[in-house]
């Protein structure tokens, strides 16, 4: 069985989960979804990145021991992920004995390569990125990502990772392999960096307390990013580990396009010191602006995904977000952008093909679907849609363009509607027509499963199918499996329409 393992990035839990992180899991979800459907093992990883400055201080200003904020908040994660149906199959926390193990390996074992040394490191610190930042970095004594938080100036005794020894290794790596860094677009920017020259990276702090201890000296603690990327192997067991014999090399890491540096440069660096090969692909995403602007606590715009959820369903909200924008560009959040798409495409498409056509058999056939008669040129078109839909979309999932995937389904969808139209079975009572409208109600599960899956189980409970969506394989959306005979169950409505002032 073909293995798939892929991962989000370990959250910050300085504070609640938001819209931007609810993107990477939620697309991560889709991944994961897809790659079910194809019948591969998956292994789907997120979890928690609890340690650092920064979560130091969260803890201190709310009043709270490190310990209690990080269970608190990663709490928060935990039922986020719930809410929004997350399928991941592990939840790997920093603070974890497992975890700490396999860092403290890793830093033996590049030490005994040769690849760690003490010196002494001075510069400013910017706690929002947990890292170091360069003159290029700074603008008006901020970095440019943080513009609110003050940058620390350090200077201390601190072990470094020769970083700069993996220079030459790293752009082999990346010409070799020209699917690591993705979307294509992002692989200029870190190869000419790499191309710049490489400092060697501090990877110890001394006065920090929240961390993983340093194994080579005492007084010292483990850098967050050293710590916080080998999640990918310790929530696999480690490098002996059964599941990473089974799953390593990940074959993709998706993150946000901020944190592509720590994952396309350092990370790979890392895992050569250590003798692990690198993984397959890093994709990392755009950033989403709300209304225009970047999303900020100061300026109390962030979008909190379980009140959206709450509000308009996290299908809709899944399907939102990964509609919206091409995976990998920037966007913009707005509630009306969100309600155009609900009751533009998930009502009056989507839901409007599915319900007429399940709400039309069940009240005029006996809840029953009908046995079809000959097929006339627009059924046998019609037929012929369903049977190459599996393969349409398929090039846009394995690709990671959602947005195009989406829009096939929509068109297979509005091609529903117009063929339900053109044959009026309330006139006719065209049994080929909803015979067929009902299997392609069927493939509407299946393709929808990776994106909405809530909206995918009502479907197939009111197909009254067996077994469940996520036990099918993605191929059989393209099958006529819906047998004529079978009864199905009394549908109701998929999503409801957002009444707004106009309309
Ligand atoms: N803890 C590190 C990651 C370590 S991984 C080994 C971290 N955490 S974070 O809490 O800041 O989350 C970063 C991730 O959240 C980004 O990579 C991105 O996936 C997501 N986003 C945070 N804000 C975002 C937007 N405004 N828009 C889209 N996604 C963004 O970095």
């Amino acid at each position: 069985m073909k293995k798939f393992y892929l991962t989000t990035p370990i959250y910050y839990v300085n504070g609640p989960p938001h819209l931007g992180h609810a993107y990477t899991s939620i697309a991560a979800d889709v991944v994961a979804r897809w790659h079910r459907l194809n019948g591969e093992k998956v292994f789907f990883l997120t979890g928690t990145d609890e340690h650092g400055l920064k979560i130091e201080k969260a803890a201190e200003a709310a009043g709270k021991s490190p310990k209690e904020f990080v269970d608190e908040i990663t709490a928060q994660f935990q039922n986020a992920w719930k809410v929004l149906n997350i399928s991941y199959d592990d939840f790997i926390r920093t603070t974890e004995k497992r975890h700490e193990k396999v860092v403290k390996d890793f830093i033996e074992k590049s030490n005994k390569n040769g690849d760690i040394y003490k010196g002494s490191y001075e510069g400013l610190y910017c706690t929002g990125c947990e890292s170091f930042k360069t003159e290029s970095e700074i603008k008006n004594n901020h970095c440019q990502d943080h513009p609110n938080i003050e940058l620390k100036k350090l200077k201390e005794e601190t072990y470094f990772f020769r970083l700069s020894k993996y220079q030459k290794k790293l752009l082999k790596f990346y010409d070799d392999n020209p699917e690591f860094l993705s979307p294509a677009f992002r692989a200029d920017e870190i190869k000419s960096r790499v191309k710049e020259g490489l400092k060697d990276l501090s990877i110890t702090r001394k006065d920090l307390k929240w961390g993983i201890t340093f194994p080579l000296e005492n007084g010292f603690v483990i850098y967050v990013w050293f710590d916080a990327l080998t999640n990918y192997i310790s929530a696999i067991g480690g490098a002996d580990g059964k599941l990473f014999k089974e799953f390593w090399p990940t074959d993709v890491h998706i993150i946000g396009k901020e944190i592509n540096w720590f994952h396309s440069v350092i990370w790979p660096a890392i895992l050569f010191s250590v003798g692990i090969e690198p993984p397959k692909k890093v994709f990392s995403h755009g950033w989403w602006t709300v209304e225009g602007q970047k999303m900020s606590k100061s300026l109390g715009n962030v979008i909190d995904p379980i009140a959206v959820a709450q509000k308009y369903s996290a299908d809709a909200l899944r399907y939102f977000v990964l509609k919206e924008i091409s995976f990998g560009d920037d966007g913009n959040y707005s509630e009306s952008a969100l309600i155009s798409r609900i009751n533009g495409e998930l009502v009056a498409n989507i839901g409007n093909f599915i319900h007429r056509t399940l709400s039309f058999t069940y009240n005029n056939f006996e809840g029953k679907i009908p046995k079809p008669d000959k097929l006339d040129k627009e059924s046998m078109e019609f037929k012929e849609k369903i049977e190459s839909i599996a393969k349409k979309v398929s090039p846009f999932m394995e690709s990671f363009q959602f947005d195009k995937a989406l829009n096939e389904i929509l068109e297979f969808s509005a091609a529903g509607n117009q063929y339900f139209q053109k044959k009026e079975p309330w006139k006719t009572k065209d049994k080929t027509c909803l015979y067929l409208c009902a299997n392609a109600v069927r493939s509407l599960a299946i393709l929808l499963h990776p994106f909405s899956p809530s909206t995918a189980d009502k479907i197939w409970k009111y197909l009254k199918l067996s077994g469940s969506v996520e036990k099918q394989k993605w191929d059989s959306s393209s099958e006529l499996k819906v047998k004529s005979g079978q009864k199905i169950n009394k549908p109701e409505i998929l999503f409801e329409k957002v009444k707004t002032t106009q309309s």
